[in-house]
């Protein structure tokens, strides 16, 4: 038995975690059992290493550390979350996963992509997202939406160009893998957002 993975995508203040539980309810509604998750983290031991990376502090953090730290938490979070839920036959929903690493670390810190790919088949092997659907807004109008929250975290706290090669390297992804990724106009109303996720909830449901 295997369950089906999705993963959410976009920059900051794309919508990503608002829309989460309302593609959880409606998968829940068409009776899926579903597994939702966010990277990092997921698992206690993951979630503490978000909150190293995370955390503004003193000493600079390294890009390479930042990479190997969001692997490490995401190597958990597959062993002990992701692959027995699917195992398990349930539909697991992602708030980020490895195509924002690419993005953040990738394009925006602009780490080696061999590095990358190395660690991708090395911690993910074949636990590959069936869909991605990628929440698209302007870096202003994100950036603007998540200002509103608290203070910003030591990622949040980088330029717009950071947020603009960000979402370059998303929208980029998309245009490589047309059927894995669904991209949703995120800068729209959230009623406008949630008729286009349902379309593709439908789709999903659709499947074999
Ligand atoms: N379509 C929308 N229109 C207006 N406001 C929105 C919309 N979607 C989300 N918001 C608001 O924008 C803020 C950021 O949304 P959310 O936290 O879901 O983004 P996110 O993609 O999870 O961001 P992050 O990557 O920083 O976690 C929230 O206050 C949310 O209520
Ligand atoms: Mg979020």
């Amino acid at each position: 038995m295997s369950g089906r993975f999705i993963t959410l995508e976009g920059g900051e203040g794309a919508g990503k975690s608002s829309n989460l539980e309302w593609l959880a309810d409606a998968l829940r509604a068409a009776g899926k059992t579903v597994t939702v998750s966010r990277e990092p983290g997921g698992t206690a031991l993951a979630e503490s290493i978000r909150g190293v990376l995370l955390a503004p502090g003193d000493e600079p953090m390294a890009d390479d550390t930042e990479l190997l730290l969001v692997f490490a938490a995401r190597a958990q979070h597959l062993e002990q979350k992701i692959r027995p839920a699917l195992a398990r036959g349930e539909w697991v929903l992602c708030d980020r996963f490895v195509d924002a690493t690419w993005a953040y670390q990738g394009a925006g810190r602009g780490l080696d992509s061999a590095a990358i790919a190395d660690l991708e088949s090395l911690v993910i092997r074949d636990t590959r997202p069936d869909m991605t659907v990628l929440f698209d807004v302007p870096v202003e109008v994100g950036m603007a939406r998540a200002g509103k929250r608290a203070a910003l975290d030591r990622i949040e706290q980088e330029d717009r160009a950071f947020f603009e090669r960000i979402r370059q390297c998303y929208l980029a992804r998309a245009a490589q893998e047309p059927s894995r990724f669904r991209t949703v106009d995120a800068g729209q109303p959230l009623g406008s957002v949630q008729q286009q996720l349902g379309a593709i909830v439908e789709e999903m449901l659709a499947w074999p």
